[in-house]
């Protein structure tokens, strides 16, 4: 099968660059939260457009390449720069890399993003720990002929936020003294921001976040065993709960103004993982 063989070549090029060094975990780092990636020790770092069948991403605020080195004692793979539907890649091109990082035999996953914040009780600058999704586009990263070698063709998502991840992410938040959300992220396809319709609706259905990425990797890692954890730093209010517009300054501006409390977060988790 043409992509499975494309991942395994991807695979083999990262592998060949650190010298088949084992990769404890995948850390996908969200807008604003890139900068994470600059304190990994002996870093190796490998640009998106070098490695063979990989998309390059197109979002300003966004880099595009693999950053691996040793962070809390852990061999850390670091995506500075994540792929998103909104920018034209199909859910199958957002999660190659995630796929990539399973044939190189990497098995945990974290995954970050900025959020748009629903609920009402929490506020800006906020985290949360993402304990479930809601998809409401019907496309899916595993549509289409199932590559065997990854999973099965149906797979169960009652797990694909692995319960003892978030519990430790919860300890890790207690014993920094920090409060940490915990709730459901809604996604939406962007790159428009919802109308605030959209969001009075995603609160109705049960979210507590909006935002353009993260289901996808989830998804398809969860299809692949990865056990995974996501956290949402939450930028800002979601449209039509305040008087204002919204714009991506803010959702970068928040992401710079937290990013401390959340590599803090970040790496304790890394550390007792
Ligand atoms: N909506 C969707 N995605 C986002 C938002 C938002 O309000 N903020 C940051 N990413």
């Amino acid at each position: 099968m043409e992509m499975l063989d494309n991942l395994k070549e991807s695979a083999a090029y990262i592998s060949g660059k650190i010298g088949g060094k084992k990769i404890d975990i995948a850390l996908v780092l969200g807008s604003g939260l890139g900068d994470l990636a600059d304190q990994l020790a002996d870093p190796v770092v490998i640009d998106y457009h070098d490695i063979p069948h990989f998309p390059v991403s197109t979002v300003p605020g966004h880099k595009g390449r693999l950053v691996i080195g040793n962070l809390e004692g852990k061999n850390i793979l670091c995506m500075q720069g994540r792929f998103h539907y909104y920018e034209g890649w199909s859910m199958e091109q957002v999660v190659y890399p995630v796929r990539t990082f399973k044939l190189m035999g990497i098995n945990n996953l974290f995954l970050t993003n900025a959020a748009g914040c629903v609920n009402k009780d929490w506020k800006p600058g906020d985290l949360m720990i993402i304990t479930d999704h809601i998809k409401l586009i019907q496309d899916s990263p595993n549509r289409g002929a199932n590559i065997d070698e990854l999973g099965p063709r149906f797979f169960d998502m009652c797990s694909a936020y692995d319960k003892s991840l978030i519990a430790l992410a919860k300890e890790c938040a207690k014993d920094k003294g920090m409060t940490v959300r915990e709730g459901v992220y809604m996604l939406f396809t962007g790159p428009s921001f919802e109308t605030p319709a959209e969001v009075r609706f995603a609160r109705l259905a049960g979210a507590d976040a909006v935002g353009m990425s993260t289901v996808p990797e989830a998804i398809a890692a969860s299809h692949m065993k990865m056990r995974t954890v996501g956290i949402s730093c939450l930028t800002n209010m979601a449209a039509g709960i305040l008087d204002q517009s919204l714009n991506h300054e803010e959702v970068l501006e928040t992401g710079e103004r937290v990013k401390h409390t959340f590599q803090t977060l970040v790496r304790e988790i890394i550390r007792r993982w």
